[in-house]
């Protein structure tokens, strides 16, 4: 398995392209199922995550082709199967996004079950529910959802929580259904908005998208289109934290600040200097930064994907930071690593109460989960002397080229290839 060796210490300085997001390409993606046309996409960020989801969707009998760089185009004219299988959903939830398309565009799918994860359970309840609601006989046989719906049919549906991919699941099913679907307590984040806004360009009719109540009124069929994927607001937001830690002075390109408010306020409270454009953030930082405490909650609040990054920026700050997590039940298994580099954490329940310690010391430690290790690169950069950090295969889940982007504005990492075992 791949390490990363981080020589810590080094202030960053210089300028770094933002990807496109992990997380509004994984529904785009699994959204090219809604039509027998061509889908071509622009800024879709080179990540194993997309890699999994590419596969699952050539298994489908999806025709994938690589264009240049980031640019790709679908086309599932026919496909061969409805099923995911348990070997590729359990790699990466988001192949449940599968679930929705699969359903109202040929009227079965069989989609295993994700079961548990690093960060919690994350059960897909709200999404059975909500494709049933809209008329689909759905149950779970030998650990698959099997569903099936000669045409689905709209209705006012209502989630328990806000869920991003139950949203987005719901969403993609409900655009082919008969009639009007309204989705009460939907999901506000931008990557929401970015499928939504595609499925419009495919020829659907998407209203609300960025509040708790999208409105759809479903249609016979969708079309072709091109789409640029939004800017990946948890990786700038990650380079941000970074510098927050080191010191320095860093321009992001191709950043959506618009989509960040929540990060960039907490940013600026540890005493960072930000300056934003409609497309570039420039982030100064000169000094010890502040401790800063903060909740997650969904968008537009504080995200649970930012967590451990501003943690790690906490752990050298001055003072002391009390965290809530309020979204995943089990995403502070960053605090034990972080804590054998010198950082000092206490954890009760869903709280994390962080002091601030001047420096931290380098140390071998293990990647968990994808922000997790963001944090640890984070807290490796800081740190005083060498930091190993091993399983980093969770990194390029997630992120695009992550340690040359560091290393081209200053940073001192080393891949190290190992065999996985
Ligand atoms: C998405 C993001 C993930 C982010 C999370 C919260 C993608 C591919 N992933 O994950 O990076 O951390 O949003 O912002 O976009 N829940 C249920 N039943 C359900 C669905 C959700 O109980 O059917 C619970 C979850 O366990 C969790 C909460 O609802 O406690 C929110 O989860 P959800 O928004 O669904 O997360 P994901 O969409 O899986």
């Amino acid at each position: 398995m791949d390490k990363l060796l981080i020589s810590g210490g080094r202030r960053l300085k210089g300028e770094i392209p933002v990807s496109g997001a992990k997380n509004a390409a994984l529904p785009i993606l699994c959204a090219s199922l809604l039509t027998s046309d061509s889908l071509q996409l622009e800024n879709v960020p080179e990540l194993n995550d997309i890699q999994t989801t590419l596969h699952l969707l050539r298994q489908l009998g999806v025709n994938v082709q690589n264009g240049h760089g980031s640019t790709l185009t679908l086309c599932a004219a026919q496909i061969d199967s409805v099923e995911a299988p348990y070997d590729l959903v359990k790699t990466m939830r988001a192949s449940i996004l599968v679930l929705g398309p699969l359903l109202t565009r040929f009227g079965e799918a069989r989609v295993s079950l994700p079961g548990g994860c690093a960060i919690g359970q994350r059960p897909v309840d709200q999404h059975i529910k909500g494709l049933a609601a809209l008329g689909a006989d759905i149950k779970i046989e030998h650990g698959y959802v099997v569903a099936s719906a000669k045409r689905l049919k709209g209705t006012t549906l209502r989630t328990d929580m806000v869920t991003v991919t139950g949203t987005e699941n719901l969403m993609m099913a409900a655009v082919l259904a008969e009639g009007r679907t309204i989705l009460e307590n939907a999901a506000c984040e931008p990557e929401v908005i970015d499928l939504a806004n595609m499925l419009n360009s495919m020829g659907a009719r998407i209203q609300g998208q960025g509040t708790g109540r999208i409105i759809i009124d479903g249609v016979e069929r969708l079309h072709g289109a091109s789409h640029n994927v939004v800017p990946d607001r948890i990786e700038a937001g990650t380079f941000l934290c970074a510098v927050g830690a080191t010191g320095g002075d860093i321009t992001l390109h191709n950043a959506a600040p618009d989509t960040m408010g929540a990060i960039l306020e907490k940013l600026r409270e540890t005493g960072m200097q930000l300056e934003c454009g409609p497309d570039w953030i420039r982030a100064r930082m000169d000094q010890r930064p502040r401790a800063t405490g903060f909740r997650t909650q969904e968008y537009p609040g504080f995200p649970t994907d930012m967590q451990a990054q501003l943690m790690a920026l906490n752990t050298v700050a001055d003072g002391t930071a009390v965290i809530v997590e309020n979204i995943f039940e089990n995403r502070f298994m960053h605090v034990l690593e972080l804590g054998r580099m010198g950082a000092r954490i206490d954890i009760d329940g869903a709280t994390a109460v962080v002091t601030g310690v001047p420096a931290l010391s380098g140390a071998t430690v293990m990647a968990t989960d994808l922000r997790a290790s963001a944090s640890l690169v984070i807290a490796g950069l800081a740190a005083e002397g060498q930091t190993t950090i091993e399983r980093i295969y969770h990194l390029d889940r997630g992120y695009e080229h992550m340690e040359s982007k560091l290393n081209s504005v200053g940073a001192d990492i080393q891949r190290i290839s190992g065999k996985r075992s």
